[in-house]
């Protein structure tokens, strides 16, 4: 008998992901299509990375165009891609420098690291903590792993880093209980992700800002999930209106390819000097010229407005069912993140929605977590309450 991809990938893959019971083969717009042929729609954008969807024209034809000339160069030579890639993603941000990487978590440690030594040379040698949140997500190296709340679960991997203190999201005196002269930075994801798609409030993020503003603290925003477009604004800040210190992108800004930055004004980036941070491959053209054609898509006006109203149509539909079976408990999101907790256990409803033709992802402990393609449309929206509505009702 012949093994299925699942029990081949079994054996030579270590066992971190408990895999789907297919095996994709290639994508086409909002839809994946596995290697018997059966159609999917894409309700997770591989959780929330794949912004402009499969086979976007102008993306692959940058790609080949790219590949064609040179993929790969070191941090010290510059290349076209490069500098336009930046230049756009300044073009449209509070910030002004950025430093390219590979990853969310990279971008999320070049942050915390910037963050340390701006306030070593700033504030004092002893300001190095930091806060964090309660149900954070911040990624799996070292740094970010310390900032990040499962750790309290994952205690076999300690000591992490020492000096980060949990605050609770959304509770502002939490915040001002651990603020000290030894605090350095906040870092904050605007919505949650991985915790179960908890947006923060306008007044926490504001409140942040100006407690970061008062005390000299570098406020973080971590927007690797819930940037790029995903909450109906280029970033995740720009929808709460405020203007972070440091930011931390990566994700949809690839549209598929691997790549991460951070970004910040002068008086932060200023204190980095030569050899204090660096990667081999961020940076590297093919890797910016295809953020430089997500972003160039990603920041039209028409492209945004696109996500908001989908997002919000695609909430009321969510609502709409909710009053109609009393199976889901709560609907939460902004734009084209969106969670929804249900009666019903996650992965059943998962595996039951992936037969009917839907992949989409679980955040959190219970929520259902709908991150499709940034191109979604309202079409696409009907077809995913179709399915989604047919799982509930039948559970
Ligand atoms: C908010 C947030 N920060 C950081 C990360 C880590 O990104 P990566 O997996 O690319 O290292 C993630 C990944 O899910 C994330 O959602």
């Amino acid at each position: 008998m012949t093994q299925s991809w699942k029990e081949r990938a079994e054996n030579v893959i270590m066992p971190l992901y408990p895999h789907r019971d297919i095996c994709l083969e290639r994508g086409d717009g909002c839809y994946l299509y596995d290697t018997d042929g059966k159609q999917y729609l894409d309700c997770a954008a591989s959780i929330a990375v794949s912004s402009l969807g499969h086979g976007n024209t102008e993306y692959t034809k940058a790609a080949i165009d790219q590949l064609q000339k040179f993929i790969m160069c070191d941090g010290y030579t510059l290349s076209e891609p490069k500098v336009e890639c930046a230049e756009l993603l300044i073009e449209h941000c509070c910030a002004e420098q950025v430093f390219f990487c590979n990853s969310g978590a990279e971008a999320v440690e070049g942050c915390l690291k910037l963050a340390r030594k701006w306030a070593h040379f700033n504030k004092s040698p002893d300001c190095k903590e930091i806060i964090a949140f309660d149900c954070s997500f911040h990624g799996r190296t070292y740094g970010a792993a310390s900032c990040t709340y499962k750790r309290k679960k994952q205690d076999y991997y300690a000591p992490y880093l020492p000096g980060i203190h949990f605050a609770e999201f959304n509770n502002l005196d939490s915040v001002k209980a651990l603020i000290s002269d030894k605090t350095c930075a906040v870092i904050v994801e605007p919505v949650q992700g991985e915790g179960g798609i908890r947006p923060a409030t306008n007044d926490f993020i504001q409140g942040l800002r100006d407690l970061c503003t008062e005390h000299d603290i570098v406020l973080i925003s971590d927007e690797i999930q819930a940037g790029m477009g995903r909450l109906g604004t280029l970033y995740a800040h720009d929808y709460y209106d405020v203007e972070p210190d440091l930011i931390a992108i990566a994700k949809g800004m690839g549209a598929g390819f691997p790549i991460g930055a951070f970004l910040g004004k002068k008086k932060f980036t200023s204190v980095f000097s030569a050899g204090d941070h660096g990667t081999t491959y961020g940076g590297n053209p093919l890797g910016t010229r295809l953020a430089y054609e997500t972003v160039k898509q990603i920041s039209d006006p028409a492209f945004l407005k696109n996500v908001t109203e989908t997002g919000n149509y695609l909430i009321e539909g969510l609502n709409k069912l909710k009053s109609e079976t009393n199976s889901i408990e709560e609907v939460r999101g902004i734009g084209l993140m969106i969670g929804v907790d249900t009666a019903y256990d996650i992965k059943t409803v998962l595996n039951d929605l992936l037969e009917g033709g839907l992949i989409a992802t679980q955040a959190g402990d219970k929520s259902l977590r709908l991150t499709p393609p940034l191109i979604f449309t309202k079409d696409h929206v009907d077809e995913a309450l179709n399915k989604i509505g047919h799982v509930i009702r039948k559970s």
